[in-house]
């Protein structure tokens, strides 16, 4: 432990001892985390490699399964890999059942945090009670194995409640973050085909309440096939608009539900729906199946968190909504048994040291958050931190988008005294679960590099042109070979799955969308995204959804969006509009712009910046060049402009962007 806590942080030391730091190209584990990590053995790598599938039969077997499994891995119709099968196995049984009959019902699984100050600590016996009870009341609302539940819920633990009981009967949820807007919500029941959304009166956020169940029974009240509306009272809200017949609150279904048993599912019975971005505007239902996606998520947290269920005090502050929330807030903790912190809110509310008090009160031991969150306190300086007793902290992770070296070793020496390993995982959506990283008691940590492999896992840098491995260099990420965790398919979209991930190196290689380089000791560094994805603040947003949404205003005719680096967010929105005919002013138009993508998305897809403009850069083909708008925006050397249509159009651009126009 630290002598020198609590610190006293000023911006001028930290500086300096980051200039110092800059030039250090390896961290190795601390000897003090070192001394006591569970994975020290450098042959697990290779010993998992040798036999990747009895690798991961082992980790399934950690977990409770009603049934073994036949066959660890079906590959006869790859790309459709199937795992465990033959098996039987249940998620909420294993995330609370198993624990509580073990003897640790009265440890806590959520030490709940509200934005107004409030706590709540939700125990695993009480976890499980209120899990069986909501599973009970979604079947008598008519839910059956393989049905769709919609979750649309602020950050509370009725959103773990909610996705558990549905993974304790195999209904399959489809889980929308709450910083989306209903609309967007709307369309994904609609193309999910909900059968039930569970949802809140209205939802928090730095103070300002918005209500919530208004806005779904506008967008939703005409959707086919959606049954019933589930009500959580959360925001304290009077005349909470109730449809007869279809809508009910929670508490209410709660307490009416006899509590059931976890049903024995298929390993590979679909687990959940989760909407992610792609290349088109149409976002793409990302599918998770019941005992490989456990296996991968609970096997990686152990690892990567070295965790001590006894002793450790978990906070992933990712939202539920995205995988992260998934797989690190609510599945992985839980199916280790291990107490977590659940925040409901903004990092900067009610101020901007809230997260480093929350550690010290809680005496959180294991922090996994993005580089935007850390660049944002960077910003918002030491001060924040100084003072705060975080000698707690054992370990510190990061996720969602590279990580800039200044970030991370602020991280390292500000939050982490440069007593904490710094982890920086690198996966998606579609992985399910980490995939890159280094194991913290065993491997040195490169600032800016992901790391590599964890063990059972094969990850390689193909070369664009010929799709070969680099041994160092750059190239486009690739997974050679099937894993548990991985989605399965698209939902209700198979071809889409074929050809987004296996067309490119074909059925047994996974093509992942990021190119990397990969360095002389395999440590790979994740350069970004090779689609047309966004990665803002590690929210992953299209830029053609984002262009369908400005293009739906009556006064625009075309749009195209690119990503602009930013220093805090990572990447930036910029959109270029043409308007069309005579039309209100820009200004004006700009406005409703931002509104009709908050309605139609969600504020956090609203660009930073819109370039009003006459004409897009064109090939005489007339594709939009996407590749001149980034380095406009980037303020870059244009190149070769020759093959366009009308060369003087991108001119025209720099100078509007030079002038801030
Ligand atoms: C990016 C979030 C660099 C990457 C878990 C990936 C990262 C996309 C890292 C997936 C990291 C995620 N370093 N880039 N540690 N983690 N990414 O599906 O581009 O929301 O393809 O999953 O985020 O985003 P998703």
């Amino acid at each position: 432990m630290s002598t020198e806590t609590p610190r006293t942080l000023t911006e001028h030391a930290v500086e300096e001892r980051l200039h110092e730091l800059l030039g250090q190209e390896r961290f190795p584990p601390p000897p003090g985390f070192a001394a006591q990590a569970e994975i020290t053995d450098p042959e697990l790598r290779a010993r998992a490699a040798a036999d990747p599938v009895a690798y991961w039969e082992e980790q399934a077997g950690k977990l409770r399964w009603s049934t073994p499994w036949e066959t660890a891995l079906n590959d006869s119709e790859a790309p459709f890999y199937r795992w465990f099968e033959g098996g039987r196995i249940n998620v909420s049984d294993n995330c609370l059942d198993r624990h509580v009959e073990a003897g640790n019902g009265e440890r806590v699984a959520f030490h709940w945090h509200g934005e107004e100050g409030e706590q709540r600590d939700v125990t695993y016996a009480e976890l499980l009670d209120q899990t069986a009870r909501f599973a009970g009341a979604l079947r008598d609302l008519g839910v059956q194995e393989g049905d769709v539940v919609g979750i649309y819920l602020p950050m509370i633990p009725e959103v773990a409640v909610a996705m558990l009981a549905c993974t304790r009967i195999g209904a399959v949820h489809n889980v929308v973050f709450g910083g989306f807007s209903a609309g967007s919500v709307a369309e994904r029941m609609e193309v999910s085909g909900a059968k039930v959304l569970v949802t809140a009166d209205g939802s928090r956020r730095k103070g300002k309440t918005a209500p919530v169940k208004p806005e779904v029974d506008r967008t939703m009240g005409g959707l086919q096939g959606l049954e019933k509306i589930v009500v959580v009272r959360h925001a304290g809200l009077d005349d909470v608009p109730m449809t007869e017949g279809r809508d009910v609150f929670f508490d209410e279904v709660v307490a009416a539900a006899d509590p059931v048993d976890p049903v024995p599912l298929d390993a590979e019975a679909p687990m959940f729906i989760l909407y992610s971005s792609g290349s088109t505007a149409k976002p793409k239902g990302i599918q998770h199946t019941t005992g490989g996606y456990l296996t991968g998520v609970t096997t990686t947290l152990r690892q990567v968190f070295d965790l001590k269920p006894e002793e450790d005090v978990f906070w992933c502050s990712a939202d539920v909504g995205w995988v992260t929330g998934h797989s690190y807030i609510v599945y992985g903790p839980l199916a280790n048994g291990i107490t977590s912190v659940m925040y409901e809110g903004a990092p900067d509310y009610p101020h901007k040291g809230i997260w480093w008090e929350l550690i010290e009160r809680r005496g959180v031991t294991k922090f996994y958050t993005a580089p935007t969150a850390i660049r944002a306190a960077m910003k918002w300086g030491v001060e924040h931190v100084s003072g705060r007793d975080l000698t707690s902290l054992k370990l510190l992770g990061s996720v969602g988008e590279p990580i800039n070296p200044k970030a991370w070793l602020w991280y390292w020496h500000v939050v982490g005294g440069e007593r904490c390993p710094v982890v920086d995982t690198w996966w998606q959506t579609e992985t399910g679960a980490m995939v890159v990283t280094t194991l913290p008691g065993l491997d040195d940590a490169k600032p800016g590099s992901a790391g590599t492999p964890l063990p059972g896992y094969e990850v390689q840098v193909l070369d664009a042109e010929t799709g070969e491995p680099v041994s160092e260099g750059e190239g486009l990420l690739a997974i050679p070979r099937p894993w548990p965790s991985m989605l399965r398919t698209l939902y209700q979209d198979p071809d889409r799955y074929r050809s987004t991930y296996w067309e490119r190196f074909g059925e047994s290689t996974y093509f992942v969308g990021d190119s990397a380089r990969i360095d002389k000791d395999g440590y790979i560094w994740v350069i970004g995204r090779v689609d047309d994805v966004i990665n803002v603040s590690g929210h992953r947003l299209s830029t053609a959804e984002v262009e369908s949404a400005i293009v739906a205003h009556p006064h625009v005719a075309e749009a195209a969006v690119v990503a602009q680096a930013d220093d805090l967010t990572g990447q930036a929105i910029v959109a270029y509009v043409t308007l069309q005919g005579e039309t209100k002013s820009s200004d004006e138009v700009g406005d409703e712009i931002n509104a009709g993508i908050a309605d139609r998305i969600g504020k956090l897809a609203r660009p930073k910046r819109i370039v009003w403009t006459q004409d897009l850069p064109k090939t005489r083909s007339g594709k939009i060049m996407r590749r001149l708008l980034r380095d406009i925006a980037e303020e870059r050397d244009l190149g070769d402009v020759t093959t366009l249509a009308d060369p003087s159009v991108v001119e025209n651009l720099q100078e509007r962007w030079k002038a801030g126009a």
